[in-house]
């Protein structure tokens, strides 16, 4: 499986082992959840399971769901994926999290895009990401990463719930990877 090197951190698969710190760092937080589409943790107990659902994913031919870590500290403060695929499999959808001690560092703008070129790496031309519009953080993130905006949508807002909620979608393009300013 991947690991991903970037100047400051390394993206890794997750391990055994990594479910304390996922719940200390930010499944049990109500902050990092409020515009996601899971809810907080009440209980490690939430994230053993989802650690073994993510352990349980990991394929021959999916891996594209990364531990971020410090370089000098190998402990998961968030998490970076493919969330689903659009166009019939052509397109990845990434998703991402961290943890709140961790925020406006630069780290998940360092992680897009080191993930967007891995992406790119492996033959595909398009990614595409979506935040809700109330999380314009995560619009900036994408942004600094190289994306365009293209549009809205509605979605569900939780796992789950009917409730839907406003998000601005965004994509790059393979070609446009280190252009700044133009569309696909
Ligand atoms: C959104 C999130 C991923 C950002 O990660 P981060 O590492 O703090 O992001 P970065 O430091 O790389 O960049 C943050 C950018 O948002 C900007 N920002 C922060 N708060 C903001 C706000 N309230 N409004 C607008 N921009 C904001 C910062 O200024 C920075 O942009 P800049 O570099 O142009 O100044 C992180 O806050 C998080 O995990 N939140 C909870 C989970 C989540 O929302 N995930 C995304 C779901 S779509």
């Amino acid at each position: 499986m991947s690991t991903i090197y970037t100047g400051r951190l390394v993206l890794r698969p997750f391990h055994q082992g990594d479910a304390e710190a996922m719940f200390r760092n930010w499944t049990y937080d109500e902050r990092v959840a409020r515009y996601c589409r899971w809810y907080p943790h009440i209980d490690i107990d939430s994230t053993y399971e989802l650690l073994e659902l993510y352990l349980s994913e990991y394929t021959d031919t999916f891996d594209y769901r990364w531990a971020i870590t410090l370089a000098d500290h190998d402990e998961p403060i968030g998490c970076i994926d493919v969330v689903g695929f659009a166009d019939e499999g052509r397109t990845p959808e990434i998703g991402y999290v961290l943890g709140n001690s961790y925020w406006g560092k630069g780290i998940m703008t360092e992680a897009l895009r080191a993930v967007i070129g891995k992406l790119f790496d492996d033959g595909y031309e398009r990614v595409i990401a979506c935040h809700r519009i109330e999380n314009p953080a995560s619009g900036r993130v994408m942004e600094n990463a190289g994306m365009h905006f293209i549009g809205e949508s509605k979605v569900n807002m939780k796992f789950g719930s009917a409730r839907l909620c406003t998000v601005k979608n965004y994509e790059i393009c393979k070609e446009h990877y280190n252009e700044q300013d133009m569309h696909c």
